[in-house]
């Protein structure tokens, strides 16, 4: 989703934030824009479109060295040059790029800004003109840029520029995520840290409604009421090579094929001096006090939260409930006495989670979050944290987070069970470690997934995954995974569920891909592929080792049944690429999407 980056120092900017804005392009965006100042005044160029077709209208002949950019995925009107950001006041004094979405807008409009006029359709425009506005009544600027930002209501990271003040980015947040980060005789302002990890490793965390002075020497952060706030910087630990494509020609490619080191790092991490699987004595004991899990998460996240439910179900004997975080907060169900809450999320920004955690640590409940990103908001804000130490994830398709989520949820629900006193009739690090050689076999196979979506998938327009049991959850991945990168009208079900409604779409050759992995299900599942067949689908049944027949078109190597959606995951994941590849579409940054979801 949107993205924002800022540089103040001694160099020219316009290259630093070019770069910046292309590290946040995995983040989803429809058009991009930078503001630059140098002595002449400020310069803002802004197009539709990639950053590639940005940088071809930026003029070389500027030289500035302080400027601002961002990236837009559009909320309040559609996506064009003019919507695009930076916007800037009636006077051209003031600057601004902002992620979030004020939800108060229109009335601010109606009682500060009758009378101006407005270039674009956004929320954002208000809170440019707001500023000017209360400069102009006489206070100075900062304090105005605080009152402004205490006027407003909703989400926001903001990075401003004054056109009489070449020396300073005035930056805010709220909900949305923002980090400064810092260097010598420079500072800069990002998203996230892998956009100025070109420049520095060493950032500074923002909290909600703090405003911060940024200038090439200090960095100042205040209150809303001017109260400065001290903070120490920490060092972001990425390596620059991760969230580089190498030799790959997508990152979901390679993210795809890291799975099989991701699995054998989960273990590694969360494996005591013993060689036992360990997690935080505080996390088993909320696990231990807790009646009742409730899973909140999105998307990808939320399809590991249903794989999560059974193996703490099973192992842990904990009931679990699983909810979609964007539904959760206005439809809450009747909670138990004790309850925990774990939320799911790679990126651990996703704003509809963030509203549900924010709501329910008002209500005094613990929450745990498992994410990808350490010190994200979900994280912080949360009272424990499980990391899933996967490496970045670039692409917008979710992969190796969703089988790293699984991979911690089984961690969890093993140890907890064992902390239970519950004796597991087998031992998870070595299934684990036979789960990553088995994602290894079906990475190297890669032309068969080729084969299989040409078969299938080259011309469909739409297809259907099944499954009964786990296999049903990881057929609502596989199709989400097709559809988000294919486009294609992609549909999970239970496999016995067809029949109740959604048969009636099966027509001649229409896609069918089944999941035959479950020992107890296989034959109510071949069932249901008859039922398919007999109306005309194309069935392609993927069965693990063991359950296989003659029929199917491609069988797993066994792993332990209940870790199977950690490995047919897999050939879904791929067949969604090569579909996506023969339709030629932009696999890494699929349309209408974007990676981190920092709007609700
Ligand atoms: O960062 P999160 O895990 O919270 O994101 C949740 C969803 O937006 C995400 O999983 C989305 O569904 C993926 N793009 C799917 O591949």
């Amino acid at each position: 989703m949107c993205g924002i980056v800022g540089y103040i120092g001694n160099k020219d900017s316009k290259e630093i934030l070019l770069r910046g804005l292309e590290k946040l392009e995995y983040r989803g965006y429809d058009s991009a824009g930078i503001a630059v100042a140098d002595e002449q005044g400020i310069h803002v160029f802004k197009e539709k479109g990639r950053i590639a077709e940005l940088r071809g209208i930026v003029d070389e002949s500027v030289i500035a060295p302080i400027g601002i950019g961002h990236t837009r995925w559009a909320t309040h009107g559609a996506p064009s040059q003019v919507n695009a950001h930076p916007h800037q006041s009636t006077k051209g004094r003031f600057t601004i790029v902002h992620n979030g979405v004020i939800e108060n807008y229109a009335i601010l409009k109606r009682d500060y800004l009758q009378g101006v006029e407005f270039k674009s359709d956004t929320d954002t425009e208000v809170i440019v003109q707001l500023i000017e506005k209360i400069v102009n009544e006489g206070l100075a600027v900062e304090a105005a840029f605080r009152k402004a930002i205490s006027l407003l209501h909703g989400s926001y990271a903001i990075a401003l520029l004054d056109e009489q003040d070449k020396n300073t980015i005035y930056v805010a947040k709220n909900k949305s995520p923002l980090l400064v980060g810092l260097g010598t005789d420079f500072n800069v302002v990002a998203s996230d840290a892998m956009a100025m990890l070109q420049v520095t490793d060493q950032y500074v965390e923002l909290m909600d409604k703090e405003v911060v002075i940024v200038t090439k020497e200090d960095v100042t952060i205040k209150k809303l009421d001017g109260q400065v706030v001290e903070r120490a910087p920490y060092t972001a630990e990425l390596d620059a090579s991760d969230i580089e494509k190498g030799t790959y020609p997508h990152y979901m490619l390679k993210e795809i094929d890291e799975q099989p080191l991701v699995m054998r790092k989960i273990i590694q991490a969360y494996q005591n001096e013993q060689n036992e699987l360990a997690i935080h004595k505080d996390v088993l004991e909320a696990m231990n006090e807790a009646d009742r899990i409730y899973i909140i998460a999105c998307g990808t996240s939320y399809h590991a939260g249903l794989v999560g439910k059974q193996f703490i179900e099973k192992w842990a004997k904990i009931p679990v409930e699983v909810h979609v975080a964007s539904e959760f907060s206005y439809n809450m169900p009747l909670l138990s006495k004790k309850p925990l809450f774990i939320f799911i999320s790679q990126s651990g920004e996703t704003a509809d989670s963030r509203a549900v955690l924010v709501q329910v640590k008002e209500l005094g409940y613990k929450a745990l979050t498992i994410t990808n990103v350490p010190g994200s908001t979900l994280s912080r804000e949360a009272d424990y944290t499980l990391l899933l130490h996967a490496g970045p994830e670039i692409a917008v398709a979710s992969t190796k987070a969703y089988t790293a989520q699984l991979a911690v949820l089984a961690i969890l629900a093993a140890v907890t069970a064992e902390a239970k006193g519950i004796g597991l009739e087998f031992d998870l690090v070595p299934e684990l470690a036979i789960v990553a050689n088995a994602m290894e076999i079906l990475c190297d196979d890669k032309e068969e997934m080729e084969n299989i979506a040409r078969e299938f998938l080259a011309t469909t327009r739409n297809c259907f995954f099944i499954g009964r049991s786990l296999d049903f959850y990881v057929g609502l991945e596989g199709a989400l995974k097709l559809k988000e990168i294919s486009y294609i009208q992609a549909e999970g079900f239970a496999g016995g569920e067809l029949k109740h409604g959604t048969m009636a779409l099966i027509e001649n050759n229409t896609p069918v891909i089944a999941l035959a992995t479950q020992g107890h299900v296989n034959l109510s599942i071949r069932g249901n592929v008859k039922e398919v067949v007999a109306r005309g689908a194309s069935p392609c049944i993927i069965s693990m080792k063991g359950l296989e027949t003659e029929e199917d078109r491609y069988v797993l190597p066994e792993v332990h049944e209940t870790l199977a959606p950690l490995v047919s995951v897999i050939p879904l994941q791929l067949i969604s690429y090569y579909a996506a590849l023969h339709r030629d579409c932009d696999v890494d940054k699929p349309r209408n999407l974007a990676k981190s979801v920092t709007v609700e």
